[in-house]
């Protein structure tokens, strides 16, 4: 039988699946969730039309937004993507989030993993870079696990309820 969405990357754990709006209630679920939003940059609730804008950046290739399907289940565990590209350096940056139901079960890892690959080996880009929030320990342990270096910080930048938080830049040289 065949699968109930449309695969683009196959993993082992994951597959990568192609945006559409079959996935809107989701993305809205996902990028409004607290405890998810809470390391994410996004300020104002998240509308049935910037998902419309998300499907239309994805058209215009101005941003390559996969869904992270939980192959056991078939369900959508959460979304990586890499937008700002600028291709005369090669360069993008990389975002992901799961449902907390579907985190620290490695799920994380390899999509990170399979989305370096395809970035540096399908699409010809030779730097991955991401800015996480200081205080979000266990994303910066998996990004260094996964080769990415710390570039330099933002200190007091961000403000998130009631204090400003450090950013901090990462990044991953194609090798
Ligand atoms: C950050 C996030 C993507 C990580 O994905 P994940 O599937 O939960 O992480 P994994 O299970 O793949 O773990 C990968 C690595 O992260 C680290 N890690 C993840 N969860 C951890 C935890 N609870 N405690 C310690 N380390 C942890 C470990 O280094 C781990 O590698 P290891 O198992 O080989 O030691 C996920 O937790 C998430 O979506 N969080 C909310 C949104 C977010 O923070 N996005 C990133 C914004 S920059």
């Amino acid at each position: 039988m065949g699968k109930k969405y449309i695969c683009f990357i196959s993993g082992d754990k994951i597959d990568l699946a192609a945006i559409s709006r079959e996935y809107s209630e989701f993305m809205l679920q996902l990028l409004n969730n607290p405890p998810v939003r809470h390391y994410l940059a996004n300020r104002y609730p998240i509308l049935d039309d910037n998902i419309e804008n998300i499907i239309k950046d994805n058209l215009d290739k101005k941003e390559i937004t996969l869904i992270i399907v939980d192959k056991s289940s078939d369900n959508p565990a959460g979304f990586i993507k890499l937008d700002e590209f600028s291709w005369a350096n090669g360069r993008a940056m990389i975002t992901i989030a799961l449902m907390p139901e579907f985190q620290n079960m490695g799920l994380g890892k390899e999509a990170t993993n399979l989305i370096i690959k395809y970035a540096f080996n399908t699409l010809g880009l030779r730097k991955l870079c991401l800015e996480v929030y200081a205080f979000n320990k266990n994303a910066v342990k998996m990004y260094k696990n996964l080769g990415f270096v710390i570039e330099g910080e933002y200190k007091n930048h961000s403000l998130k309820d009631g204090k400003y938080h450090t950013l901090i830049f990462m990044s991953l040289l194609k090798k």
